[in-house]
């Protein structure tokens, strides 16, 4: 792994990313979503590393996709749209940026004739959970018009993998936080309502249980993937801490680590349809901890702490009106 194409770079993983891998002295050629202003997102601050170049595009654009990667030997495509409300609002968006975005990765990786690709997808493709904690054997089912363009990219890209011989490996993270996070998420969002002037905290379902990773452990987790190199190409990785909070818990564990007192109060526009939420998403990490040597260094509340600290340090970074998560 000489010299990494990724995708999706400037956004919260994918500058966390970038930057983990610069420190091991990997070159990284960063790929975002093209703007007039020349903005690197959350990369702006490593302007003058020699070993980082960022070009701006469209992964909907297979030539702007397949000349950026050129001379890269890898390539890890994080790019997409992520929010499960807003692809209630904009399914045909998530159609193009998820699936022929993904599609427009995996026929340049093969033009490029390139030695690895690894492909995000999430643990939203689990659905609702026909056992507990999930494996990598779980069935797909989609829950949103977000899980369902990301099963059809995974399912693209291990055709690909059938079809082509691409040396191509899914990720499927479970729940990911930390700094840079975008306010949309729920820690990042209950964080800034605290630190904000609201009265209450406004969230959405109470009970549905997430399985929460740190994002420099992701990082680390996505490294080590990419490092066995054709060992496992064709497979999928669930990337995930084995241990779950409800949302109940995580606000009653932020309250307490912020000394807040604020009311949690229900907001209709922020619940889920019934039959669109998923309960529980527990990951069974076995597989990436058996044949990667991986494993979670950060405790779930050190990570919080960690990601408090930053937000009271940054909160002027993201708009007071907190979007609807
Ligand atoms: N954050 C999580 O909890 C989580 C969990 C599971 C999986 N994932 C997956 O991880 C990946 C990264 O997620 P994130 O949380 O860093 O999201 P993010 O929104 O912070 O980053 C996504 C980046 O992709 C870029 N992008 C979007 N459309 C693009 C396009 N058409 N062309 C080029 N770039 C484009 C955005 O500008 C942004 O910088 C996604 O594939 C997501 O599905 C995230």
């Amino acid at each position: 792994m000489k010299k990494v194409f990724i995708t999706g770079a400037c956004g919260f993983i994918g500058s966390h990313l970038v930057e983990y891998l610069l420190k091991k002295r990997i070159k990284v050629v960063a790929y975002d979503l093209y703007n007039s202003n020349n903005n690197w997102g959350w990369l702006e601050n490593n302007k003058n590393d020699k070993n980082l170049s960022v070009l701006l595009g469209n992964i909907s654009d297979l030539k702007s996709v397949e000349s950026s990667a050129k001379n890269c030997d890898t390539i890890i495509h994080l790019a997409s749209l992520i929010g499960i409300p807003y692809s209630y609002n904009a399914p045909s968006s998530y159609i193009n940026t998820n699936i022929i975005g993904t599609y427009n990765i995996l026929e340049a990786a093969l033009r490029l004739k390139m030695k690895n690709v690894l492909v995000t997808s999430t643990s939203e493709v689990y659905g609702e959970q026909k056992y507990i904690p999930i494996d990598e054997k779980h069935p797909v089912e989609a829950s949103s018009p977000y899980a369902s363009t990301k099963i059809a990219a995974d399912n693209l890209a291990l055709s690909y993998f059938k079809s082509f011989n691409l040396p191509v490996k899914i990720i499927r993270p479970f729940n990911v936080f930390g700094p840079r996070q975008s306010s949309r998420g729920l820690i990042p969002n209950v964080i800034l309502q605290i630190l904000n002037k609201n009265k209450e905290i406004k969230v959405g379902n109470l009970y549905p249980k997430r399985d929460y990773t740190y994002v420099e452990d992701t990082c680390e987790a996505i490294y080590k993937i990419a490092k066995l190199s054709d060992k496992f190409n064709g497979e999928v990785f669930n990337i995930g801490s084995n241990k779950t909070y409800s949302v109940r818990e995580i606000i009653n564990l932020i309250k307490k680590l912020t000394k807040s007192n604020k009311k949690i109060k229900i907001n209709s526009i922020r619940v889920r349809p019934k039959k669109s939420e998923v309960d529980i998403l527990k990951c069974n990490n076995l597989k990436i901890r058996r044949s990667c040597n991986w494993k979670n260094k950060h405790s779930f509340k050190k990570g919080l702490i960690k990601t408090i600290i930053w937000l009271q340090e940054n909160k002027d970074k993201f708009k007071s009106k907190i979007y609807n998560i």
